[in-house]
């Protein structure tokens, strides 16, 4: 459940964190709860069985409990050690070969999801000119390798050309940098120097506003490295790289040597102008709102209203254009460093093109991915998961859903979420709400303003589930998308038309801002739910409802004991702030504290294989768990109480 749950990061930079050491660390909670949730549906459903109710023959049912018991290990006592009874097999099932790395639940559904994606692309559609067609199409070109492998790196060959080309392959003319900044921004979404793009304002969310920030680089920074031995052997690793992606696109050896090289010095140079972002966010430098005009002053060597101009077309900007800065002492040194290598072999032009060969090569034949992959297992270490993900029809379906996120979102959940599941979906919620309700009239360490305080926040609380409500309007998806040509057998074009598009669309948010609801921070057929602070509101996309947490024709029971749990879970999520003390003027703090602190230790006593987890670092989503799980359990127990009350059991 800790894999499933999460608040959403953006909104809680206070969480931000433990989330990310949760990860490493929830698999032992996650493995317990689970036994309790499975072994709890598993026993409520033969509890139902065995007092003579009907029970459920339903295909589903059937499913659920062939995978319950193909999880369970009847040879162990349940009342000696109740998680190897519920849960043995399915461990010794679903580990990832020799690296121990458990798959969950919720890998194995979310794979589940996939192949249903997968399939639904696969076949053909008629529905000459819909988004839908589009990204069908677009998915059989990505698929199409013999077409990849024989065009090879030409079409990038030819890019590369029409931007003024390189030394590295000897066919170069002088070009000038800023037009072919504004041409790698504007036309093929890619931002060499700089980040620049739509988001809400950090004075007022309900404004979109320009932002400007240091690039994403893909060589990891010096500061990664507590060693400069094993700094410099990924920067060899890293060289090396360049210097084959140089070469496979043309580039004789001895050019290739020193262009890369002093490119590569330039990179680094560039990386160290970087502030982390702890010392951003001491320095509170993370949101400065500027003009255009101002940051022209302050990093001359860039065109910055005709960038910002082609990178935000259609868009209108002029000088006077109000933007926030992240970096901006990133900023002025990397304008000062454009200014000191501009007359340098060309380094500034060779740097662009390479940032544009990386952005396009996910679109390249697999010369340059194996390249590429070779680069990653030197860097992170060859993983198995890594392999499996080399198949080629998640690598299409991975770029597909970049690109045609909203029509993917429709496909699934015309195929996995139809209305009756949403409105079940929706009573289970509020089922559980009223639960939490009446807990909380029973919660000793809150004084009565606070109960109602408490409840009044659950009751705003924004319910968002299964999908964004726009992506079922077909026709107003099919009308973003009508500008956007997609060719049967050409993915490199293909793919650099979608990056064109999928720009102008980012810049279109700053002219018409989205209804918050409709701006999910998963996809529809993710397994992850989420609260989210910043909308107050919790999200349950449409890949969860699904076997074996949930569907129409399973026993309420167990509904409530996965889905009504989960639900829970996020529920709980809005109260984190009464966690301390000195947050909740009306708490009996003594009582709370003697409750946290009898939760830490709860969860610090159990291990698996030798691991303890830290009880007051994962308190937050411990709290949730055991209170989501108490909850839900309190709805079920009434659910079956009442079930047996009408069928006299
Ligand atoms: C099932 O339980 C028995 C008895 O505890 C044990 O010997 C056996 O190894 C277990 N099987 C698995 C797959 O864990
Ligand atoms: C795992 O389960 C699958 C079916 O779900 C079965 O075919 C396979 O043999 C099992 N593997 C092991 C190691 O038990
Ligand atoms: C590369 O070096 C070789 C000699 O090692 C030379 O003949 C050749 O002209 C050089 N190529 C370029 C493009 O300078
Ligand atoms: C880019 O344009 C700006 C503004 O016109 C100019 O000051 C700067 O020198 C140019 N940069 C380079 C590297 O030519
Ligand atoms: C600049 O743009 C803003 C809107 O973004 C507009 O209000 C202002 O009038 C424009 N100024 C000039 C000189 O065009
Ligand atoms: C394009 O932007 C609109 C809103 O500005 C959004 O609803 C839509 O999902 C976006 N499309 C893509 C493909 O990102
Ligand atoms: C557990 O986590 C808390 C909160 O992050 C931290 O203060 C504490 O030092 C940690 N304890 C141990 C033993 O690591």
């Amino acid at each position: 459940m800790k894999t499933s749950q999460k608040v959403s990061e953006e909104d809680s930079r206070a969480l931000g964190k433990k989330r990310r050491s949760l990860r490493g660390k929830s698999l032992l909670v996650f493995v317990l709860l689970l036994s309790a949730i499975l072994g709890f549906a598993l026993l409520l459903a033969y509890t139902i069985r065995t007092c003579g109710l009907e029970p459920c023959n339903a295909e589903e049912c059937l499913v659920l409990l062939a995978k319950l018991l193909a999880a369970r290990n009847a040879s162990t006592d349940p009342c000696e050690d109740f998680f190897s009874y519920s849960c043995r097999k399915w461990e010794a099932n679903h580990t990832l070969g020799m690296s121990m790395q458990s798959v969950t639940v919720f890998d194995e559904l979310l794979e589940e999801n996939q192949l249903i994606l997968k399939r639904l692309l696969e076949q053909q559609f008629g529905g000459r000119g819909s988004a839908k067609e589009k990204a069908i199409r677009f998915y059989h070109s990505c698929m199409d390798t013999r077409q990849i492998e024989a065009q090879g790196g030409q079409p990038l060959k030819a890019l590369i050309k029409l931007v003024g080309g390189w030394s590295i392959t000897g066919h170069w003319k002088p070009t000038d940098f800023n037009q072919t900044l504004q041409t790698l921004m504007g036309k093929y979404n890619t931002f060499p120097f700089f980040k620049a793009y739509v988001g809400p304002s950090a004075s007022d969310p309900s404004i979109n506003i320009i932002q400007i920030d240091h690039p994403q680089f893909e060589m990891p920074p010096e500061s990664n490295y507590k060693e400069i031995s094993s700094y410099s052997k990924v920067v060899r690793m890293y060289l090396l790289y360049l210097m084959e992606l140089g070469s496979l696109l043309g580039g004789h050896q001895n050019v290739t040597m020193t262009d890369i090289s002093l490119t590569l010095s330039f990179i680094s140079y560039l990386q160290k102008e970087v502030t982390p972002l702890q010392e951003r966010q001491k320095r509170r430098m993370l949101f400065h709102y500027t003009t255009i005009r101002e940051l022209q002053e302050q990093a001359p060597a860039i065109d910055w209203l005709s960038s910002l101009q082609a990178a935000f077309h259609p868009v209108q900007l002029n000088a006077s254009q109000p933007i926030a800065v992240h970096d901006m002492d990133y900023l002025k040194g990397m304008s000062r460093l454009i200014g000191e290598w501009q007359n340098r072999r060309q380094v500034s032009q060779i740097y662009m093109i390479l940032c544009l060969v990386g952005n396009l090569s996910p679109a390249l034949d697999s010369q340059f991915q194996d390249a590429r992959q070779k680069l990653m297992d030197q860097l992170h270490g060859k993983s198995e998961l890594g392999t499996a993900m080399a198949e080629r029809w998640r690598k299409c379906l991975s770029e597909t859903s970049i690109f045609f996120e909203p029509v993917l979102g429709e496909m699934i959940v015309q195929e996995i979420f139809p209305q009756k599941a949403k409105e079940l979906a929706k009573k289970i919620f509020y089922e559980v709400r009223e639960a939490l309700y009446s807990q909380l009239d029973q919660v000793e360490w809150m004084d009565k303003q606070t109960r109602q305080e408490a409840r009044d926040k659950v009751n705003s609380l924004q319910l968002e589930i299964g999908y964004p409500e726009n992506i079922l309007q077909t026709a107003k998806v099919d009308h973003e998308y009508q500008d956007l040509e997609i060719h049967a057998n050409a993915f490199f074009h293909n793919v650099v038309a979608c990056l064109k598009f999928l720009r102008k669309n980012f810049s279109l948010k700053l002219l018409y801002p989205q209804p918050h609801h409709n701006q999910w921070e998963v996809v529809p057929w993710s397994v992850h739910s989420y609260y989210s602070m910043r909308r107050h509101a919790v999200v349950f996309p449409a890949g969860m409802f699904r076997i074996p947490f949930f569907h129409t024709k399973f026993p309420s029971a167990v509904n409530f004991g996965a889905m009504g749990v989960f639900m829970a879970h996020e529920l709980l999520h809005t109260f984190y702030e009464y966690v301390l003390p000195e947050n909740c003027p009306g708490c009996n703090s003594e009582m709370l504290l003697q409750g946290i602190d009898c939760l830490v230790r709860q969860y610090e006593s159990y291990s698996l294989q030798g691991l303890h987890i830290n009880g007051t670092f994962t308190l937050l989503e411990n709290a949730a768990d055991t209170g989501g799980l108490a909850i839900a359990y309190k709805v079920s127990t009434i659910q079956i109480y009442l079930l047996f009350m009408s069928v006299e059991c």
